[in-house]
């Protein structure tokens, strides 16, 4: 049984639809925050916080838990910015009471969910593993210090992780059954269709003088099922490799945010408002990711290498919720 703690939300629901797809057994801890009842298709569903000790070892008790995947995190980075002990107390201090709990009842396979943002601004690109780590916001550092704490608890307790550290995700599952829900994110493709579709007024570009080739930020656009397959190869490398480690994951090639703008209205056929505004603090110029570890040590194969079938993917699953 795999517990996925935030199952509920954008990519722990794919997780959960890949996971069960595979054959596995998925128990699924939400306190529905930001998840979304209606993307939990698949396994056991528990409604509470990871933050309450009791719920935790109820679940704990009742279910034979082999591996935990960690999705439950704030992931706002302005927000972090303005409220940090909303982020450090659920980010880094939840996590601790899960590691805890997993410790007491011996569980010792543990897939974080880590980010980009522990790198700050890119000393430079494609980023491998061994780029430093200099966060530049408390999202940032909520991340770095798990990854540190999972190194300890590796050291100390023997306890196995994976952290994995995503880039841009974005698209949907390509039956539409999950996908991120309308209106919830601050992310560029899930605005454009949001404007596309009708529900917001434009899109703004946030600064266009930037040092790349067309002065706009470039990113590397990962598709969401290719990030779950992702976790799904790091929890089998667990199962025979006693390890705490650490991999990026992107397409590795980068897209401007004037060229993702374009690819929208290419797949919506909407040729929809967009203004050019300020740039948008802790935004860095470029992150593109080297995935070789990921690809060799894990045998990951992302599959979704078009930015034109990501952003279909997408725009079918928002039409398919906002009609309804
Ligand atoms: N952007 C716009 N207009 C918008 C929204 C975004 O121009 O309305 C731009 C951003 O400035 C950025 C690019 O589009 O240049 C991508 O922005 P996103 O918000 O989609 O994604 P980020 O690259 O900012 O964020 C991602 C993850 C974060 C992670 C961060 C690491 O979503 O969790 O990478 O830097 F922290």
């Amino acid at each position: 049984m795999i517990l996925i703690v935030g199952g509920a939300g954008y990519i722990g629901s794919h997780i959960n639809k890949e996971l069960n797809k595979q054959g596995y057994e998925t128990v699924i801890l939400d306190d529905l925050s930001s998840g979304r009842k209606e993307l939990v298709q698949w396994g056991k569903f528990v409604e509470g916080n990871l933050g309450d000790e009791a719920l935790l070892e109820k679940i704990f008790s009742e279910n034979k838990i082999d591996t935990v995947m960690h999705f439950a995190a704030f992931k706002a980075v302005g927000e972090s910015v303005i409220e940090p002990e909303k982020y450090y107390l659920n980010n880094v201090g939840a996590t601790m009471h899960l590691l805890k709990i997993m410790r007491k009842h011996g569980v010792n396979k543990f897939i974080f969910s880590s980010s980009a943002a522990v790198f700050g601004i890119p000393e430079y690109t494609p980023i491998d593993e061994k780029h430093p780590k200099s966060p530049i916001n408390p999202y940032g550092r909520n991340k770095l210090m798990v990854e540190n704490i999972l190194e300890d608890y590796f050291q100390a307790y023997k306890l196995r992780s994976v952290c994995l550290r995503y880039f841009n995700a974005v698209g949907a599952d390509s039956e539409a059954d999950v996908g991120e829900w309308p209106g919830s994110s601050a992310n560029l493709v899930p605005i454009a269709l949001d404007v596309a579709i009708g529900r917001r007024d434009k899109l703004t570009i946030f600064g266009t003088d930037y040092p790349t080739p067309d002065g706009t930020c470039v990113r590397d656009y990962i598709h969401v099922t290719d990030l779950a397959s992702a976790h799904i190869k790091a929890m089998e490398y667990l199962n025979d490799h006693e390890i705490a480690d650490v991999f990026n994951l992107g397409n590795g090639q980068g897209f401007s945010v004037k060229e993702v703008v374009a690819m929208t209205k290419e797949v919506t056929g909407i040729d929809y408002l967009v203004v050019e505004g300020e740039k948008r603090a802790g935004d860095p110029p470029v992150l593109v990711a080297d995935s070789k570890k990921a690809r060799e040590i894990l045998n990951w194969n992302p599959t979704f290498n078009s930015l034109k079938v990501i952003v279909e993917t997408a725009w079918k699953w928002h039409q398919k919720v906002c009609a309804h």
